[in-house]
């Protein structure tokens, strides 16, 4: 099979969705790596590296678009590569598309086989590739909350782990997954207060075991909510529903409008949507925005600005089914391994994730009646 990584072309965006080792994997297995040029500087990887284990350098990303079978990236493919797509090409990616409506539309209008790393389920439910990415996002959450609470970046002027005497930082993270959980190891381990709410009271008892009492745990209801919110410095989102789906709004603009001024809202489910009502994506160039006296920070591609941890940590968990659709073609892989049929978001003209076939209003097809 041929694979194609382009260069990600997303703002700030230095992941890449393959390593030297990635190529050197599936080379050897006789699969032909087409990666543009530079594709991995912003990891640290130069095209030396990428030759070295046998991949071909292309200067035009038209010319992988134009030869690949399966094209492999980091982020949901932006305006200008929808006209680079041909049918039937597979696509592997992040692609979050309940969120991206104008995204979805594309790849189905083009006919694209579209699997998203988010969607790719095990039996227990676990998501395998959203896992790495949300481990970083959740430690980078609380990191860039207590830089944005900084009085000299419009903050209240908290520091989130206090010093004797005075109160600790509030945080509350709204979810206990692994951005929540991760962006409580963090927020704890710098000495804040920390709350942490979600409606699976497995996820409640879990936390309460690892962090033995030291955050408090709270089921996820308007009270609870409404509680926490009010008394933070700083309110990471962290919710995510099964499916594909977009997040709820747990907290509503008149909630927000209540907060402490100069608190902070760091919501990593932009992707998905945002679980707070005035979210809406910023960039890495333009991260904040500030409502009613609270700064939003809603990056959507958070782990980018960490590309070097971030490209390690995905690809060692991408390349087993990157190997598994080359190896076996796309139909047997899908038919072989549940997890990957979970994957397949869009398999031409046909959204098969109802997440998605819900927000588009269009009919959800499993995809095993269709490949
Ligand atoms: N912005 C970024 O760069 C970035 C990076 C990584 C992950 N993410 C996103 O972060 C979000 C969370 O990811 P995750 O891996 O932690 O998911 P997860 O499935 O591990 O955790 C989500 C948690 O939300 C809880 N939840 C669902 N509904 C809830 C409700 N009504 N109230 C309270 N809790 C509720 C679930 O019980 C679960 O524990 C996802 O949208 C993911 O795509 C964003």
């Amino acid at each position: 099979m041929i694979i194609g990584i382009p260069k990600e072309i997303k703002d700030n965006e230095y992941r890449v969705a393959i390593v030297p080792a990635g190529v050197k994997e599936l080379t050897a297995c006789g699969h032909k790596v087409l990666i543009e040029k530079n594709a991995g500087t912003g990891s640290g990887i130069g095209d030396a590296e990428y030759r070295q284990a046998g991949a071909l350098l292309i200067d035009e990303r038209g010319e992988i678009f134009d030869q690949a079978d399966l094209i492999v990236k980091v982020k949901e493919p932006l305006y200008e590569e929808f006209p680079l797509f041909r049918s039937g090409q597979i696509l592997f990616t992040y692609l979050h598309l309940a969120a991206n409506i104008p995204v979805a539309e594309a790849l189905l209008s083009k006919n694209v086989v579209a699997i998203g790393y988010e969607t790719i389920r095990l039996s227990d439910n676990s998501l395998p590739l959203l896992k790495p990415m949300s481990e970083i996002a959740g430690k980078l959450a609380v990191q860039i909350g207590a830089h944005y609470l900084e009085k000299n970046s419009g903050g209240r002027g908290v520091l989130l782990g206090g010093v004797p005497g005075i109160p600790k930082g509030e945080v509350t993270i709204l979810g206990g997954g692994t951005v929540g959980m991760n962006a409580a190891k963090i927020a704890l381990g710098m000495g804040a207060h920390v709350h942490i709410v979600d409606r699976n009271p497995k996820c409640l008892s879990y936390l309460d075991d690892i962090f033995q009492g030291r955050a408090t745990t709270l089921y996820s209801n308007n009270h609870n909510i409404e509680e926490a919110v009010l008394n933070s410095d700083l309110l990471i989102g962290a919710v995510l529903l099964p499916g594909g789906q977009k997040a709820p709004h747990l907290v509503n603009k008149e909630l927000v409008a209540q907060m402490r001024k100069g608190a902070v809202i760091v919501d990593v489910a932009i992707d998905q949507g945002g679980c707070i009502e005035t979210s809406k994506p910023t960039t890495h160039s333009n991260p904040i925005f500030t409502w009613e006296g609270i700064i939003h920070y809603c990056v959507c591609n958070i782990p980018g600005i960490v590309a070097r941890s971030s490209t390690l940590a995905l690809t060692n968990l991408t390349l087993p089914y990157i190997v598994k659709i080359a190896d076996s073609g796309l139909k047997e892989a899908v038919q072989s391994d549940p997890s990957l049929a979970a994957g397949v978001n869009i398999y031409r003209d046909k959204v098969t994730c109802s997440g998605v076939a819900e927000v588009l209003q269009l009919p959800c097809h499993p995809i095993l009646h269709l490949i």
